[in-house]
Parts: structure tokens; C-alpha cells; sequence
């Protein structure tokens, strides 16, 4: 089972946006997908048209008064949700009282290693609070949701310095990836942009990126994720190729762990195949210098 936490204390940078659609994207592609709703917003709840009831949702689990099995319904697109609603920030006031409160999710999780995939996180906006520290304790992956808009390559800056402080500080170790949201193509900061995200973060950069789409907002609304709504449409291609490049990342992790020194070859070999790099330098090389300060390199 591999756990990936949807994360950036950025808000609307499109985290459930990703979070529901990757998830029913994989799917799919034949994986057992659990998406458990970490934001008492309850946005990924909602965008999988559930509505609150009397049933418990993940703050009865997180306080040991549910188990998962019981809190666990079924969403549109043939995979699981593990719902929340905005009692859920009463967990933040519970917590206080607990002992170890960001190892319980972890701990719900361990009854389920055999029954899903893939589990989907998708976090709050507050990195630092604690039902965001559940999801950084129980991931495997951190996956840093970054829309391709004004200052995205500061806050990644910044939000990476973040997550490596909260690596240390929950001894936890997960590995952080990147994905670019929101990307607009026909704009030249966009495209601009995109390209030093991925001379900036090269390892860490997905090479998949979620385009806007008008789709997105529309499959949310409706309370569908976007591949039912239009599997044709843009929104659902990119979500596939991210599942695609997902699954085959997982795979030469795989291989990585048999042969360590294979797999920086493989992972630079599959993004070079996919020719997007390529594409993206031809884009910066043929358009008007940044006016927009990055920071170096390190
Ligand atoms: N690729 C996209 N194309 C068009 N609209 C998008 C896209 N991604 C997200 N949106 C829209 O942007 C808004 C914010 O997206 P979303 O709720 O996914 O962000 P978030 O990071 O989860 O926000 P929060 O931090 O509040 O949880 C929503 O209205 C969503 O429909
Ligand atoms: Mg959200």
C-alpha cells in the first residue's frame, strides 16, 4: 500500500482538485484507491458528491470511536472515501488531550495495508496543524501541489524548506515530489515559469502536468470526478498520464531497491522519453527574457 499526502500551505493551489482525480484516475488503471479527506472544508467530500449525515467521518476514526471500515463509503469512479465535514477541526482541540495525536491516522491505516493500493491524502492548506502532521507521519510520498502562477517558485522554495523541517521533526521519512497545476499554456509566464520549476526542482518535478480546465471546476461542482463528467476532455488526459507516470515512478522505485545506483538512469530516461522536457526548453529558448526575479540554485 503506498500512501501519498496531497500538500501546500498554499490554499487553492488545487490539492483536491488533484487529490479526486488522480485518485479516480487510478482507479482506473485497476488500483484499489482510498482518498481520505483531511480539510474540514471538506472540499474532496463534496467533489465526490457526499453530503454529511449522522455517519461517522474520518474525526470519529481519528478519535478512536469509529473504525475505518465503518467510516469508509464508496465514491463515483469505483474507488473508497474516507469523508470528512468541518467537525472535523474539532480534531485540533482533541488532539491537545492525546498522546502521539499525528501517529493516529498512521495507526488506522495499519488495519487496512492488505484492502488498497493507494491511499490519497488530501490535506488542509496548514501544513503545520495536526491532522496535516497525520498525513506527513502516515505518507510515503509528499506530493507538493504548485500552481504555475505568480511567486510559485518562492512559495516551493519555501514550502519544500518546510517539509524537510517537518521530516526531521516527525522522523518520518518520506519522499517529496512535485506536480505543476493550473498551467496555462498560451501564457508566456506560464510556460516560462514551468520551465524554471523544472531546471530549479529537477529531480522532484513530475513530468505530468495538470493544465487548467473549465471541466475540473464543473466535475466538482456536479460532485463527479472529471473522467465521468468527460473522459475525453483535457483534464482527464492529464489526470491518466499522471497516473501513468505515477504507477511507472512506483515501478522503478522497485527496481531501485534492487539495484540502487539503475534507478536515477531510469527516472531520467523515462522523462526524456516523454520528450516534455524537450518541449519545455523549446518554449523558454524561443520566447522574451523573464522580467521575474528567480532564486538561483543551489
Ligand atoms: N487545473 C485546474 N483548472 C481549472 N480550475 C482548477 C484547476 N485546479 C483547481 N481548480 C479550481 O481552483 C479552485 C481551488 O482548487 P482546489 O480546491 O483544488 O485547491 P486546494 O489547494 O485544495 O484549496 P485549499 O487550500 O482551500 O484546500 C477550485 O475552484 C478548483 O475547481
Ligand atoms: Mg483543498
Amino acid at each position: 500500500m503506498h500512501v501519498l499526502a496531497l500538500v501546500n500551505q498554499k490554499g487553492g493551489c488545487g490539492k483536491t482538485t488533484a487529490a479526486v482525480n488522480f485518485a479516480a484516475s487510478l482507479a482506473a488503471k485497476g488500483r484499489r484507491v482510498l482518498i481520505v479527506d483531511l480539510d474540514p472544508q471538506a472540499h474532496a467530500t463534496m467533489a465526490l458528491g457526499w453530503a454529511p449525515n449522522d455517519e461517522p467521518i474520518l474525526l470519529e476514526v481519528l478519535q478512536g470511536e469509529s473504525g475505518l471500515d465503518e467510516a469508509i463509503v464508496t465514491a463515483p469512479g469505483g474507488f473508497w472515501l474516507l469523508p470528512a465535514s468541518e467537525d472535523l477541526a474539532e480534531f485540533e482541540e482533541a488532539a491537545a488531550r492525546m498522546v502521539s495525536p499525528e501517529s493516529v491516522l498512521t495507526e488506522a491505516l495499519a488495519h487496512c495495508q492488505t484492502e488498497f493500493d493507494e491511499v490519497v491524502l488530501d490535506c488542509p492548506p496548514r501544513v503545520d496543524g495536526v491532522l496535516a502532521l497525520n498525513a506527513l507521519r502516515a505518507c510515503d510520498t509528499a506530493l507538493l501541489v504548485v500552481e504555475t502562477g505568480a511567486f510559485a517558485l518562492q512559495g516551493a522554495i519555501k514550502a519544500l524548506q518546510i517539509l524537510d523541517e517537518l521530516q526531521l521533526e516527525l522522523d518520518t521519512p518520506f519522499e517529496t515530489r512535485m506536480l505543476a497545476t493550473l498551467f496555462d499554456r498560451r501564457t508566456k509566464f506560464a510556460r516560462e515559469l514551468l520551465l524554471a520549476m523544472h531546471m530549479r526542482f529537477e529531480g522532484e518535478m513530475l513530468d505530468t502536468v495538470i493544465r487548467t480546465s473549465v471541466r475540473l471546476r464543473e466535475a466538482a461542482a456536479m460532485g463527479v470526478p472529471v473522467q465521468q463528467l468527460d473522459p475525453s476532455c483535457r483534464a482527464s488526459d492529464d489526470f491518466d498520464a499522471l497516473a501513468e507516470e505515477w504507477l511507472a515512478l512506483r515501478e522503478a522505485i522497485k527496481f531501485e531497491e534492487a539495484a540502487p545506483e539503475a534507478q536515477s538512469a531510469l527516472l531520467r530516461s523515462s522523462l526524456q522519453r516523454s520528450g516534455s522536457i524537450e518541449n519545455l526548453k523549446e518554449w523558454g529558448a524561443s520566447s522574451e527574457p523573464l522580467h521575474t526575479h528567480f532564486p538561483p540554485a543551489p
